[in-house]
């Protein structure tokens, strides 16, 4: 059993694969499922317990050994920025008091490696990683959706890592839904299958379920070659009437290595509000200061 230390060293060491440095979070979404509460606070700042979404995220990616966070936001979105700021006057005053700092840890970040550029107009998910192009520069990068939470040992960026290290090119998470499921998500048709991997022959985004090749959906963690920001320059529409990464995607396939790797792991889709009162409840259940007191309360709020 690999330690989390040990994936960490494997990374740059292994083989000829460019390391994955830098990692793309678009969080310019509006958040209008989540109206009101995201009226004027980020969707990626509600918080599961005591962390925002996007801290999830980040330390998903920090934990694969990735270090530098590019933000691709919109307007209303310098609160993200803020969270992983230095806050001068509350450390302060807590150190005054004799406030324990290391809770703000996770939201500590080296200058330079939290990077924000902004999408101007929501053009679609292809877009917004398109935005991203600059700072990307010419070499293999992740994306992470702060929306899709995956809890893993080690986490999904982690696991993608780690099969990247064997055999490089691009990759995207995926995992079984039932079938009926599969219209509100980007979907493989899946080739042969080596342990987690699968060879991805195709993919589509938001298919009707006729259509729909598989039930494995793309579940929005990424790792891809530098490649697929000229293939996105010249992206058309496609699903909703946006520019999709997805589509983009599938151009690629046939003219470089394309795979999927299965997660291993649970996943809250915290994009809807099912999908974030499971998690929260998920989460809090499991935490050790508090899992126990939270399981009794449900037990009680549930009459039994
Ligand atoms: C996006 C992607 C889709 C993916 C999904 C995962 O869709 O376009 O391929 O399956 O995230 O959550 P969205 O949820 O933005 O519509």
């Amino acid at each position: 059993m690999l330690t989390l230390a040990d994936w960490h060293c494997i990374q740059p060491a292994m083989n000829n694969h460019k390391p994955i440095r830098k990692a793309v979070f678009p969080v310019a979404g509006l958040g209008t499922r989540f109206l009101p509460a995201t009226k004027a606070i980020p969707k990626e700042l509600l918080p599961i317990v005591d962390r925002p979404l996007i801290q999830y995220a980040v330390d998903e990616a920090r934990e694969a050994g990735i270090e530098q966070m590019i933000f691709v936001t919109g307007r209303g979105k310098t609160a993200i920025v803020e969270h992983f700021d230095k806050a001068f006057e509350l450390e302060t005053t807590m150190e005054e008091r004799g406030k324990d700092l290391s809770v703000l840890d996770p939201t500590r970040a080296t200058p330079g490696d939290i990077i924000t550029v902004r999408q101007q107009v929501p053009l679609g998910l292809g877009h917004a990683i398109w935005c991203a192009r600059a700072i990307v520069g010419d070499e293999p990068f992740a994306i992470l959706l702060p929306d899709e939470m995956m809890v893993g040992e080690p986490g999904c960026m982690a696991q993608m890592v780690n099969a990247y290290n064997e055999v490089g090119g691009n990759l995207i998470s995926v995992l079984e839904v039932p079938h009926d499921e599969v219209s509100s998500y980007g979907v493989i048709d899946p080739g042969e299958s080596r342990g987690a991997l699968t060879e991805v022959k195709g993919l589509v985004e938001k298919p009707a379920v006729k259509d729909a090749p598989s039930n494995k959906i793309v579940s929005g963690r990424y790792i891809l070659q530098p490649e697929v920001m000229r293939t996105l320059e010249t992206q058309g529409k496609g699903a909703g009437g946006e520019i999709q990464l997805t589509d983009a995607m599938a151009r690629m396939i046939g003219n470089q290595p394309f795979n999927a790797v299965t997660f291993e792991g649970r996943r809250f889709d915290c994009g809807s509000k099912l999908g974030f009162v499971e998690a929260t409840l998920g989460l809090a259940m499991e935490r050790e200061d508090m899992g126990e007191e939270v399981r009794a309360m449900a037990r009680r709020l549930l009459g039994d």
